[in-house]
């Protein structure tokens, strides 16, 4: 989108300042720059004072440019700049800015999409973005997934039937606090490829797994009658910036594959420096607006509106953190500063939703610590899609530069507290391993991503149990990743990490079988050390040097089709609380209209929780989180069957409430 016009240095000088000196101009301490020449635009100047707009002044009127009015589609969304007005977006010709909101359908129960997408329009929204996780679309390499809650398409003309535009996040790499930033595990299983290069593995796996998508992205595109009027190129690549060549080839992947809106990069402030590309929109991601917000972004680019790609409303939390929030005003003071000056944002996340299953990243700063299972991050609508004070106020400040009133507010989602659920059966987990799929047998450790299983793609999430006959106890070493329990037969003998690689093994009474159960607990999302992700036990495992062979490697994926086996298995009943790795079963009564509730897990201590086969995700008594989300949508009329993985001390029941507790 590169201009070919040049800016006289006069007119661009005062651009820049105009920008550098929003804060100073929104609170009223400078003039207003007069730089607004007579437009023939249906836009008018928006009045933002305290009480809304001043009463001569017009409102923002877009209601003829929306997905069901506009059915010319002729040019979608543009950048101009002229040299009567400041740069800025069209649509169609008609002058536009972007209110979007990130909601990412891959964490919203399908049955839940509309409602989401509809508050977000009654919010005073027009534009909602998504990123799309390579890792969930194709779990095994060439077996492609978009059904049910990853049905794209579905979710794209939702949004469009609904009256909202879509920018399409597609990555490959999104980042997103999902488990190794969207990428799948199986590409881990070549320890020369590097991942987000130009590398010919990490290329061709890009281009197959791009040809199936954008197959299926080409037709929702605006100028294909789609709400699609812009797409983003890779993500955050500047905070990588390991390849030169890199977004130029993903830059050319799109365009031959019939992508024709606009396409944009997305980095943090001083990263669009090393981020950009030419010929592509630079975006940028920010926390707050201040007076050097733009500095980075101008020195790449001054002909073309700011666009904040990300606004970060909330943020995420990680276990055994504290919970993240942020202040509703300050957001609600940003946005009016972003609109005084024109300025198009997303903000992110406008609804996060939940890390169900196995989906979290991770951080890794000196220490890895997994992202919570709530993605609530202080959002503007809350994790299970309730109101929120920031949800209030933004509409209140929207709806004031709006010509059109917005559409009413879509009705509160009732929740319920059920009776508590008592597990009356359990099953150690030594009783399931019979239910499990057949062990791989190795002489050496095999990582998780390199177990010859699942067509040979690997396992990618959940657990691995590796068992080995000892006859003598010694120094155990091993390096697991990210934690494992150390059992002897069935006995407890201690735990590793990353941090702690040795264990001393008591003397044994004759041969015992020493069982390590490793769990990945979500791979980091960000940073160079994308490419040392492999999970399980990464090395030899060795007792006072030596190391030791024959292993029968169990994995434990959590599917449905184990939990379905599960059900023929030897449960026992539940005498009292019980110790060690095991299944705890029993039935939540949901009567005959299920609703919306939160699970409560008081006295367990870290583990699963499985409604109906469906993985709800992890609860871990270090908190911060303390419920877990549970939609209505995924419970039956009356009986539910619940199955908690508890990895040590069982409680002895799970409760329900109507409000989460993060
Ligand atoms: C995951 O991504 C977020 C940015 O979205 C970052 O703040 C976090 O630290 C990342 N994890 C790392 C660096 O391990
Ligand atoms: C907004 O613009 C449309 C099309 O130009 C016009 O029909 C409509 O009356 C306007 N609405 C308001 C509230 O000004
Ligand atoms: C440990 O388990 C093995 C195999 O099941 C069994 O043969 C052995 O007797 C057990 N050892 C002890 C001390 O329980
Ligand atoms: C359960 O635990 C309590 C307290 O530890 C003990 O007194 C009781 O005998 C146990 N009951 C059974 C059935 O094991």
């Amino acid at each position: 989108m590169s201009s070919q016009r040049r800016l006289s240095p006069r007119l661009s000088w005062k651009r820049i300042m105009s920008v550098f000196f929003l804060p100073l101009i929104s609170s009223g301490f400078a003039p207003r720059a007069k730089n607004k020449g007579k437009e023939n635009l249906p836009v008018g100047e928006a009045g933002l004072g305290e009480a809304g707009p001043q009463p001569h002044q017009s409102r923002f009127n877009w209601s003829h440019l929306t997905p069901l009015e506009l059915k010319d589609r002729m040019v979608g969304l543009q950048t101009q700049s002229t040299p009567e007005s400041n740069p800025h977006f069209t649509l169609e010709g008609h002058k536009f800015l972007i209110f979007g909101g990130s909601i990412h359908y891959f964490r919203v129960p399908r049955g839940s999409w509309r409602d989401r997408l509809l508050k977000l329009q009654a919010c005073g929204f027009n534009t909602v973005t998504t990123y799309v996780p390579w890792n969930l679309h194709e779990p095994q390499r060439g077996i492609f997934d978009f059904s049910g809650n990853l049905d794209l398409e579905a979710f794209v003309w939702m949004a469009a039937e609904v009256g909202l535009w879509v920018i399409l996040r597609p990555g490959p790499y999104i980042c997103s606090e999902i488990d190794l930033g969207g990428l799948p595990s199986w590409l881990l299983q070549d320890p020369e490829l590097r991942l987000r290069t130009t590398d010919k593995g990490f290329v061709q796996a890009v281009d197959r797994y791009f040809d199936h998508l954008m197959a299926r992205v080409v037709p929702l595109q605006y100028r294909q009658g789609g709400p699609i009027i812009a797409m983003q190129v890779e993500n955050e690549y500047g905070a990588f910036a390991k390849d030169r060549a890199y977004m130029q080839h993903l830059h050319k992947a799109l365009l031959n594959r019939g992508i024709v809106e606009l396409l944009l990069t997305s980095d943090a402030e001083k990263e669009v420096l090393q981020g950009s590309i030419k010929g592509v929109l630079a975006t940028i991601n920010i926390n707050s607006f201040q007076k050097n917000t733009f500095e980075h972004l101008q020195r790449v680019q001054r002909d073309k509106p700011i666009m904040i790609m990300e606004y970060w409303v909330g943020w995420f939390d990680t276990w055994g953190g504290k919970h993240m929030v942020k202040d509703a005003d300050d957001v609600v003071k940003t946005v009016s500063e972003f609109i005084k000056a024109e300025i198009s944002f997303n903000t992110y996340m406008f609804h996060g939703g939940t890390n169900f299953g196995f989906i979290n990243g991770a951080t890794d700063f000196g220490g890895h610590s997994s992202v919570v299972t709530s993605y609530d991050y202080d959002a503007v609508l809350t994790e299970a899609g309730d109101y929120t004070e920031k949800y209030f106020k933004l509409r209140k400040l929207l709806g004031s530069v709006l010509a059109s009133p917005l559409p009413p507010l879509p009705e509160l989602i009732p929740k319920a507290v059920y009776p508590s659920v008592r597990p009356s059966l359990y099953l150690p987990l030594w009783d399931a391993l019979q239910h499990l799929n057949e062990p791989v047998i190795s002489s050496t450790p095999v990582n998780m991503e390199s177990l010859p299983i699942n067509a040979g793609n690997g396992q990618s999430y959940g657990f691995v149990l590796y068992e080995t006959p000892v006859c003598a106890g010694g120094w155990l070493r091993a390096n697991v990743r990210d934690t494992a329990q150390v059992f002897l037969n069935e006995t407890h003998i201690g735990t590793l990490d990353g941090g702690n690689q040795n264990l001393h093994i008591p003397k044994v009474k004759g041969c015992q079988l020493l069982r390590i159960l490793v769990e990945n607990q979500g791979r980091v999302n960000y940073s160079w050390k994308i490419q040392d992700q492999r999970k399980g036990v990464t090395g030899p495992v060795t007792i006072n040097s030596t190391p030791l062979e024959g292993f029968t490697i169990y994995s434990l994926e959590m599917k449905t089709s184990f939990f379905d086996r599960l059900r023929s298995a030897a449960w026992r009943p539940v005498s009292n609380s019980s110790v060690g790795p095991a299944f705890y079963l029993g039935t939540l009564q949901a009567g005959p209209s299920p609703r919306d509730t939160f699970l409560r897990l008081l006295d367990w201590s870290y583990g699963f929780v499985f409604i109906n086969g469906r993985n709800l995700g992890r609860y871990w008594n270090i908190g911060p989180q303390q419920t877990l989300y549970l939609p209505g949508a995924w419970l039956h009329p009356e009986d539910n069957e619940i199955i908690v993985f508890e990895r040590s001390k069982s409680g002895s029941s799970i409760q329900t409430t109507d409000k989460p507790k993060l």
